[in-house]
């Protein structure tokens, strides 16, 4: 995890509020593994049903009749469909997880794109007030203090269970957070973490102006250093960092994964680099000091630091120094490797810095004298430095072209929501849905993360928000030939779906991981790819035009992705109490998308929503009577 501290500051977000809809329990985090249950594998009927229930609003009924016909024939008895389902029923008896290790290479380790933008999410936190570099050093610290205290957690096992709908949730991914790391390979990475084993990993990097350093966290007798200790140790880095001409050696990491990892082998052919690049890799996580970025207006503010986060902003600024994130400037956020965990545990670590900052005091005191944070440090053969310029031209075109918004709602939050005794995730949703209607007059392939982890190792499903439902209601939203009341109705049926598709999805029994492992089984048992996995209409199913996932937290704080198409939008958003924070991305060299417009029809839709429940609901004062059934 890399953690960036721009030098102007991050604020601590004046309201926290209790924790969104997961529920945590103290009780020693690992015992309750055992006896989660094992993820299914849905009946093959079922999952072709809903395959084609969810293409039904986005082909043709041309399409659909073509593909309902190839859908029959891999369910024929005896045919490939069985065959295939047989052997993912095997593989579900044999292993922990039948999914987890496919979705792992399938979603991550395979993927090519480079990891900025494509695949690492940012955080965005509230912007610090830094009056001097002394108090970036001393929030940079506390920082850090508080990220060792949340590995304290981790090392003891004694992380608070988290419970969604009563059920405890699979706790694995709190523990791969921390001392984790991607390896570039040629053709395909590899995770490795540093946790446990013989030597575990008791050290964090510190970049600065583009230079590496070694921090040792620990002392002697084991403990975590103090808040002043850290202090005096990133003052001595900072004071040895202060040459600004250095090879942004970190941009490396930046470029597409064949030729990053290519770039890999060259690098560590030196025995020099050969180590400083191990002790990198085995940090428990990397902090950044990054220069100031230009200055922008107030409300372009977050949206510059969410491009931060995700990219660096170029080989001439920040790039060079990723690797985790502190701004000279105040901003702040951080920015991790997704491929050994989701949202949920990043911002429950961001959660717990917060509170732990806040209560923790900064205390100069009589110290014994460490030594001076070791700098590594690196060859640059006359090859590693093509690579570095490779490396920079790529990312100077990325940056430009990563179009981003960030901005918070202020109208209503989550509070409101279920004063009106609706789902406040199915309500943004369709606001969402809304949204991109009225900027394109058609609904798109939408996929919002929905959380696995009720079962052992579980990770994500999809949920798919545009339905039949969501369908009917934004083509009747601006039909001035209907009553509100109708068109509230067909809101309600929409919401409706979409809590009953989530439903369906947290219990592992929606069709996206369905198919993902059918497909793996094909690859693994059959010559050819079955003929749905050929066909348009799938096609059509995988390109989500919108990928959006909910990151709740405590903090007011934002989690940022990159869109999964060249043609889409990426999208988080935060359900605070009284407000909603999002962010949303798309490519500048895709003529059909902007941030900014779909932003704008984005505020528009939650505000008509609103109205339009107004003009036919009293909402109630006192809150929601019942509680849905959220298992
Ligand atoms: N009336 C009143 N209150 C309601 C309501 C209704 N009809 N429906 C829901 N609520 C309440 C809920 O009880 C909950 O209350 P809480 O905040 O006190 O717990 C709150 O509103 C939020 O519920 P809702 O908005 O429906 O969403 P959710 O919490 O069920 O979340 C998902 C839905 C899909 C986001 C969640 O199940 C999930 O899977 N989260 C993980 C996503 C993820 O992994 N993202 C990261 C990817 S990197």
């Amino acid at each position: 995890m890399l953690m960036h501290i721009s030098c102007t500051g991050m604020a601590i977000p004046p309201r926290l509020l209790r924790p969104v809809a997961l529920v945590y329990i103290l009780e020693r985090s690992t015992t309750h593994q055992e006896g989660l249950p094992k993820i299914p594998v849905p009946p093959l009927k079922q999952t072709c049903e809903r395959y084609l229930a969810a293409l039904e609003p986005l082909i043709t009924r041309e399409e659909l009749a073509h593909t309902r016909t190839l859908i029959a024939e891999f369910l024929q008895s005896g045919g490939v469909g069985e065959r295939l389902q047989k052997g993912l029923e095997r593989r579900a008896r044999k292993t922990e997880n039948w999914l987890s290790d496919w979705w792992m290479q399938s979603a991550y380790l395979d993927s090519r794109m480079p990891i900025p933008v494509y695949t690492s999410p940012g955080v965005v936190l509230p912007q610090m007030h830094f009056q001097d570099r002394q108090g970036q050093m001393r929030f940079a610290a506390k920082l850090i203090a508080g990220v060792l205290d949340f590995k304290k957690m981790v090392d003891n096992e004694t992380l608070p269970v988290e419970y969604l709908g009563g059920k405890p949730l699979c706790m694995n991914q709190y523990y791969q957070v921390l001392s984790s790391c991607r390896i570039p390979g040629p053709k395909k990475d590899i995770v490795v973490n540093y946790a446990t084993g013989k030597s575990p990993s008791t050290h964090i990097t510190v970049v600065h102006n583009f230079q590496f350093f070694v921090l040792d966290v620990y002392s002697s007798n084991g403990m975590p250093l103090t808040v002043d200790q850290i202090y005096v140790q990133l003052e001595k880095i900072w004071n040895s960092s202060l040459q600004t001409n250095k090879e942004p050696i970190g941009i490396l990491t930046s470029n597409h994964r064949n030729t990053w990892g290519k770039a890999y082998n060259n690098l560590i052919k030196d025995k020099t680099n050969k180590d400083s690049v191990r002790t990198i890799q085995k940090s428990i996580f990397l902090v950044c000091l990054d220069a100031p970025m230009p200055r922008v207006s107030d409300d372009l503010y977050y949206s510059k630091v969410a491009a931060q986060m995700l990219h660096g902003g170029g080989s001439r600024w920040n790039s060079g120094n990723r690797c985790n994130l502190l701004g000279e400037d105040g901003s702040c956020g951080l920015t991790y490797e997704h491929a050994p965990a989701e949202g949920p545990p990043i911002v429950f670590l961001v959660d717990h810095v917060v509170e732990y900052m806040k209560k923790t005091e900064f205390r100069r005191a009589p110290m014994v004298p460490l030594p001076l944070p070791q700098k590594l440090r690196f060859n640059i053969t006359p090859e590693v430095k093509k690579d570095i310029e490779k490396a920079k031209q790529n990312m100077n075109i990325m940056v430009p072209d990563l179009d981003v918004q960030v901005f918070n709602f202020y109208h209503y939050g989550k509070k409101y929501l279920k004063s009106i005794k609706t789902s406040p995730d199915a309500f943004i949703q369709m606001a969402l849905q809304l949204a991109y209607y009225r900027m394109y007059q058609t609904c798109c392939p939408t996929y919002e993360s929905a959380s696995l982890r009720m079962f052992k190792l579980g990770r994500t499903e999809a949920i798919r928000s545009t339905s039949t439902e969501s369908h009917r209601f934004v083509q009747a939203m601006d039909d001035v030939s209907k009553q509100d009341t109708e068109k509230l109705a067909l809101l309600q049926e929409a919401i409706k779906a979409h809590r009953a598709y989530t439903h369906m999805a947290i219990h592992g029994q929606t069709v996206d991981r369905h198919l993902l492992g059918l497909r793996m089984q094909a690859i693994e048992d059959l010559t050819s790819l079955p003929e749905i996995f050929m066909d348009t209409s799938y096609a059509v199913a995988m390109h989500f035009n919108l990928f959006t996932s909910q990151v709740g937290s405590k903090t007011d704080c934002v989690m940022c992705i990159g869109p999964m198409v060249p043609d889409g939008y990426g999208i988080c958003y935060n359900p605070m109490g009284d407000h909603i924070n999002f962010a949303v991305t798309a490519f500048n060299s895709c003529e059909e998308t902007n941030a900014a417009r779909l932003s704008r029809f984005l505020k528009e839709a939650l505000l008509d929503l609103k109205s339009l429940v107004e003009q036919t609901l009293k909402p109630s004062p006192t809150g929601p009577e019942e509680q849905p059934d959220r298992t």
